[in-house]
């Protein structure tokens, strides 16, 4: 009876939290309600693993005296990494979240390949799908893992070159190829086993081996700017990789919350490569930054630099301004001053706007966050697709810490990397403001045509600290 009412708990509280997870997805689609999403889906994925202690209870007679110390181990593992995640989690920088992401995407990675070690190092009789749904889901865990782990090391700075020698991409087709040939071969020789695995226990070890090298040798050529691109896909492949061992532990929650992280990085891989103007394909097995000849026609002009005070008050007496954030902001931590300047000009009647670029900073959605931080409207962030045909009507334009996402070379020169981008329309703008540190580039490393022209002014200096000067010249007009 107890058994039955608490697998009869256990499956409804699974049911509530998948819907909780679905709901929670669904709300961080826009960011009005993303935070409250976020926390929707947190309390349903605390409710499934709360109520699998439930467990305890279904356990056969012969595995209850490890009891004990499984549900302590259990525990110990819960503490330990919600403890760790909750402090890692509050003291990261805003700057540092894509590796952040790239950490625990890896860690979700290997506990999906764990599950499958476990399955396929246990003495269990396997048919057909399951063993194949186990086999599938320990490649993929196994590659996610040790690759989120290189692009983690690459956005931290621990890893700073791209491994580049020739025959590689050769040598990761054959291992590639050994490692599902090894697959297959334990589907054959595990097949309906059962107890008597011993002679294959290596084999296995050889497919992991196999796997978390390749995951290793595939993301070592790829540059930092595609990363983000690269995690997003090895999230995919983690959510796939969890659904797949639910599938074998036969946990419906499992199944749910995989796929769903599964089908959200497989449509967010595909929205960042549109928006970076990369397939897939293209971030995988070609290299960003890698073509020489490829960097750009030469500008010609010159740069114009001019005062944070003159910058400001021209938008005091401007009807209209629109606001380009980018990567340079979140790593000056400007945004309360941002909005405390865009308060200011609001006070005089200006028509303020903020236009945010979907690959803006180094993770998608950074620069919304960073805005919301700072307390933000949202109804005055617009996104490109909402906001490009105003530039031509603006009498101002600040860029703050961006440079990629509004270099026009995206729209006219063939030689840039980053041709055929979307970008911001900045430089049609009656007037643009861009203030940056100095004359370092922006992540695609190449120059800006944006920065010479006629209609451009340069604001040197540390995003913040410019804010500031703006903020103090436009109250002393008053
Ligand atoms: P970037 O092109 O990277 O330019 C940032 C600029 O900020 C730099 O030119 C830098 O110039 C300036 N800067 C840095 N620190 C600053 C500070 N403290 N104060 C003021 N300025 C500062 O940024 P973006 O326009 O946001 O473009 C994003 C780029 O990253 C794109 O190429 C995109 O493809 C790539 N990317 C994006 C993502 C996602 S999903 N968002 C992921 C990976 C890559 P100074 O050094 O002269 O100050």
């Amino acid at each position: 009876m107890l058994i039955m009412t608490s697998q009869w708990l256990i499956g409804m509280v699974y049911l509530g939290a998948a819907f909780l997870l679905i709901f929670g997805l669904w709300r961080m689609s826009s960011p009005v309600t993303a935070a409250g999403g976020i926390h929707v889906a947190g309390w349903g994925m605390l409710a499934a693993v709360l109520v699998s202690f439930l467990y305890v209870f279904s356990v056969s007679e012969a595995a209850r005296p490890q009891l004990p110390v499984n549900v302590s181990l259990a525990l110990v593992a819960l503490l330990l990494g919600g403890g760790m995640a909750w402090w890692s989690g509050r003291k990261a920088a805003m700057t540092a979240m894509p590796q952040m992401v790239a950490i625990y995407n890896g860690m979700g990675g290997g506990a999906a390949a764990a599950i499958a070690a476990m399955e396929l190092f246990g003495s269990r009789v396997f048919d057909l799908s399951t063993l194949a749904g186990t086999l599938f889901g320990a490649l993929i865990g196994a590659i996610s893992l040790s690759g989120s782990l290189i692009a983690w090391a690459k956005l931290d700075g621990r890893l700073n070159k791209p491994l580049r020698m020739k025959g590689l991409q050769l040598i990761n087709a054959l291992l590639m190829l050994v490692t599902l040939s090894v697959g297959a071969w334990l589907m054959v020789v595990m097949q309906d086993a059962g107890g008597s695995l011993s002679h294959v226990l290596w084999l296995i070890g050889v497919f992991f081996g196999c796997a978390l090298l390749f995951g290793v040798l595939m993301t070592l050529p790829i540059g930092g700017a595609d990363m983000p691109v690269v995690i997003s896909i090895y999230n995919a492949f983690t959510g796939l990789a969890v659904g797949l061992e639910g599938f074998v532990l036969q946990v419906p929650a499992l199944m749910i919350a995989g796929m769903l992280v599964g089908a959200a990085g497989v449509l967010l891989t595909l929205l960042m490569a549109k928006a970076m103007n990369r397939t897939v394909v293209h971030v995988l097995f070609a290299r960003f930054g890698d073509q020489p000849t490829r960097k750009g026609a030469v500008i010609e002009g010159e740069l114009k630099p001019t005062a944070a005070s003159d910058a400001g008050v021209a938008m005091r007496y401007a009807n209209k301004v629109i606001i380009v954030p980018g990567y340079g902001l979140a790593v000056a931590q400007g945004q309360q001053k941002l909005y405390e300047f865009v308060k200011l000009l609001q006070a005089h009647g200006v028509l303020v706007r903020f236009a945010v670029h979907p690959v803006a900073g180094r993770m998608p959605g950074q620069m919304d966050v960073l805005l919301a931080e700072a307390g933000v409207p949202y109804d005055l962030i617009f996104q490109l697709e909402d906001i490009n045909t105003d530039f031509p009507d603006t009498d101002v334009v600040l860029v703050i810490g961006a440079n990629d996402v509004v270099n026009p070379a995206a729209r006219s020169d063939k030689s840039s990397p980053i041709y055929g981008m979307p970008i911001l329309d900045v430089d049609k703008a009656h007037h643009v403001y861009v203030v940056k540190r100095g004359e370092g580039k922006g992540y695609a490393g190449i120059q800006n045509q944006l920065f010479y022209g006629e209609n451009c002014n340069m604001v040197y200096g540390d995003a913040q600290a410019v804010l500031v000067k703006m903020i103090e010249a436009v109250r002393g007009l008053a």
